[in-house]
């Protein structure tokens, strides 16, 4: 089985994962932005990730044409993001940005969730202030209003906080490799 991994990261998440998931299936990883270098006749599988800004996941939106392009190719999708992915929820929530962007293309790839970092210090000005408004739109909710992981992300604002897990990357991994029905 041949394997390409790409990856739409902007702070190094999401890249991290990709590697983690092209060593464990000897595949090729490389950005999404290389896109255009690779041709999907040339694989069994395709692995696509990216990181989700505020619901947008611009990777997956690319992606969708060439899943109808290539019926008879495998196709995964890895979301990173920093929502508790345990919660089903946060899940639901998140597959359906992953709907909005791919359309009906979404039925034809098998949807991971994975947990990524949230660092202050590194994110430019404009997630700085989005992340600015969103804690303060937070705080001003009602405590019963907030949704689950808001005191976390309050806590959090201006520091570092990281839920990388290379151990998270297994049921991804084993449903590449035909082991799982998950
Ligand atoms: C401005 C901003 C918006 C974000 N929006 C979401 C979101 O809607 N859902 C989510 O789970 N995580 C969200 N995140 C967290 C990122 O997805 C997380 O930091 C991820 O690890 C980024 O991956 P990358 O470093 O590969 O780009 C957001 C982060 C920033 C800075």
């Amino acid at each position: 089985m041949k394997s390409l991994v790409l990856y739409r990261s902007q702070y190094g998440s999401t890249e991290q994962y990709a590697h983690w998931i092209g060593e464990e299936l000897a595949a090729e990883t490389d950005s999404f932005d290389n896109l255009k270098k690779y041709d999907f006749d040339d694989y069994d599988l395709i692995v696509v990730g990216e990181g989700v800004y505020a619901g947008q996941m611009k990777a997956a939106k690319r992606l969708a044409p060439l899943v109808e392009q290539y019926p008879d190719k495998r196709f995964i999708f890895f979301i990173v993001g920093i929502a508790d992915m345990e919660d089903q929820e946060n899940r639901e929530k998140l597959y359906a940005d992953l709907a909005k962007a791919m359309g009906p293309a979404v039925e034809r790839v098998k949807v991971f969730f994975l947990r990524g970092v949230l660092d202050y210090a590194k994110m430019g000005l404009k997630h700085k202030t989005m992340m600015w408004l969103l804690v303060k739109y937070l705080q001003r909710k009602p405590e019963e209003e907030l949704p689950k992981d808001a005191d976390q992300l309050i806590a959090t604002y201006g520091g570092r906080v990281s839920f990388m897990d290379k151990n998270s990357i297994e049921p991804l991994v084993r449903y590449a490799k035909g082991e799982s029905a998950e």
